[in-house]
């Protein structure tokens, strides 16, 4: 029975993590970076997130798939030539890519993603589906720097980076990732889902869905901070936070102290007065003008793009 590899790239040990966390909790304006939802119960709260009908993005995207896979695919392939390593940005669960295996048929598969655990689960269990396909699992950090060692890709590759996790980034952040992705896919492709501007009404009922799951998967970011740094957040003093900021085009998450208090773990402390906020995601919309004009701004070309009936999600493909 084949194995998928997995190897560990940068710095993702916990100190490394506990301090980064513990800066943004200190600063002026709280701050812990996205990448702290994803524990493993974060991961499957984020799944649980995709299933609520009011978070339309994945099931957007996939009707795309649905409806232009096979013209997507064809797209990609003459760019990328038959048979291209496939990196995955944000493997996940590995759905999105696997269900593309058969469309693609990629000579390799490549799956990144922080929480390295989740992905051994998925990675294994895809293995089993797919005997002859070489599987890596790459724990990594890219939100930080995205760089795979050569011998990894060996040729032009096709990355994918689906759902809209690129708007958690800001504009310059985003450049730097997606100029990043560009020399990883090494005169290949990426393919890429950005979410589009469209009603506020939609966007804030997305990021507060009425069963609470959004407000769960953000709240559950003190749990993680509680293991990672031995913080002594009670999660019933705080809220979620969520709403569209339609000059900024981006949807901001915070979690705010119901009553002033103050949380400790070894070797600090912060107060937080009631309302205080410490901000834990953005997730940026475009026009489709706006992320394609992002894309030639990295250095990609011929970039095209397939959207739903509602124009309200976009999955592009740029040459590198
Ligand atoms: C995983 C970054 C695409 O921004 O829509 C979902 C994360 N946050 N609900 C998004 C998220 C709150 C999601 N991404």
């Amino acid at each position: 029975m084949p194995a998928p590899a997995f190897i560990q790239l940068d710095r993702l040990d916990d100190r490394a993590q506990a301090e980064e966390a513990i800066a943004g909790l200190t600063a002026l304006r709280a701050q812990v970076a996205p990448k702290f939802f994803y524990d493993s119960l974060g991961s499957r709260l984020y799944e649980a997130i995709t299933e609520t009908p009011e978070y339309y993005p994945t099931r957007t995207e996939a009707a795309i798939f649905a409806a232009h896979g096979p013209a997507i695919a064809r797209a990609a392939l003459a760019e990328t030539g038959a048979a291209p390593a496939l990196v995955d940005l944000g493997a996940g669960n590995c759905a999105k890519a696997a269900s593309l295996f058969g469309l693609l048929r990629p000579g390799r598969y490549l799956a990144l993603d922080i929480s390295v655990a989740f992905l051994r689960d998925a990675l294994e269990r895809l293995q089993r589906e797919h005997p002859d396909l070489a599987m890596t699992g790459v724990g990594t950090d890219f939100s930080r720097r995205l760089a795979l060692p050569n011998d990894l890709l060996g040729g032009p590759a096709l990355v994918f980076y689906p759902g809209s996790s690129i708007g958690n980034f800001l504009p310059g952040a985003a450049l730097r990732l997606l100029r990043e992705a560009r020399e990883t896919a090494a005169g290949g492709a990426l393919l890429i889902g950005a979410d589009l501007i469209k009603p506020a009404a939609v966007l804030d009922a997305a990021y507060d869905d009425a069963l609470g799951v959004t407000a769960a998967f953000n709240l559950n970011l003190l749990r993680h901070l509680n293991r990672l740094i031995g913080a002594d957040f009670a999660v019933r003093q705080w809220r979620h936070v969520a709403f569209y900021d339609p000059v900024a085009a981006r949807i901001e998450m915070h979690l705010e102290a119901r009553e002033a208090l103050s949380v400790r773990w070894p070797g600090g402390e912060r107060r937080f007065a009631a309302g205080e906020r410490i901000h834990t995601e953005y997730s940026c919309k475009w026009t489709v003008a706006d992320f394609a004009a992002l894309l030639r701004e990295a250095g990609f070309s011929r970039v095209r793009h397939w959207t739903d009936p509602q124009d309200w999600f976009g999955v592009f493909l740029a040459a590198g």
